[in-house]
């Protein structure tokens, strides 16, 4: 059976001045989640935004806040980003050397765990996670930045992670390079979350968000046999 087909779009490439519009702008547009992406300059070499900023977004959107965090360490701030506001709290699996006791964190504070693997990460790490996997985020580039160009090994994985998650409910979600003409590979491997950043804001403007998400959507309902 397959899950709800989602598109989650990153304020990462939003306009950071206008963050509440941006994120009301994007909530009407179409989107099904916000993907919050937290940066520390240590696990990833940028710096974004951290929990005070989710929580002053909160008041924005009532759709699912997505936060991925790429930081090191990660458990001393769950509490926060669960405070925050977060729905999903997504962990790299190479962030620490106790991913399961960031797992039963997370979802020791009532909020879904995620877990997500950079590119050279094999999907063999989650085999003895799965139990406590709400979410599974494949990262199609390094991460750090937006703008990157797709990288296709993502499509593999997604197989992979399909089939070591059969039968269970968990989504997958793929992040990085998401157009709507790289989702469609996405999608047909078995993905059904897309998390999008450029792709959704480019044209800055909420017509142009609409029409972006649109366009994405309709690419992965078709890869899904979903359209008449
Ligand atoms: C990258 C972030 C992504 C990023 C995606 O480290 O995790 O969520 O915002 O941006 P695009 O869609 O522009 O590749
Ligand atoms: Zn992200």
């Amino acid at each position: 059976m397959l899950r709800p087909l989602l598109i989650a779009p990153s304020v990462l490439a939003s306009d950071f001045s206008r963050l509440g519009e941006e994120v009301r702008d994007v909530d009407q547009a179409g989107a099904d989640w916000i993907h919050l992406d937290v940066m520390d300059g240590h696990f990833v070499p940028n710096i974004s935004f951290g929990p005070d900023v989710i929580k002053a977004m909160r008041p924005h959107s009532k759709k699912v806040f997505d936060t991925h965090l790429m930081i090191a360490p990660c458990d001393p701030y769950l509490d926060a980003f669960a405070k925050a506001g977060s729905d999903i709290i997504t962990v790299h699996a190479e962030a620490g050397p106790h991913l399961h006791r960031s797992l039963q964190a997370i979802r020791a504070l009532g909020k879904k765990a995620g877990v997500s693997l950079n590119p050279a990460t094999p999907v063999g790490v989650l085999e003895h996670v799965v139990d406590l996997l709400d979410l599974v985020l494949i990262m199609s580039v390094n991460p750090g930045f937006g703008g990157q160009a797709f990288i296709p090994a993502a499509i593999e994985k997604v197989r992979a992670v399909k089939m070591l998650t059969a039968g269970r409910p968990v989504d997958i979600e793929v992040d990085g390079g998401v157009t709507a003409d790289t989702v469609s590979a996405i999608a047909a491997a078995g993905a059904n979350v897309f998390v999008a950043g450029s792709a959704v804001f480019k044209g800055g403007a909420p017509a142009a968000y609409k029409a972006n998400i649109s366009a994405i959507r309709d690419a992965a309902m078709l890869a899904r046999g979903e359209m008449a």
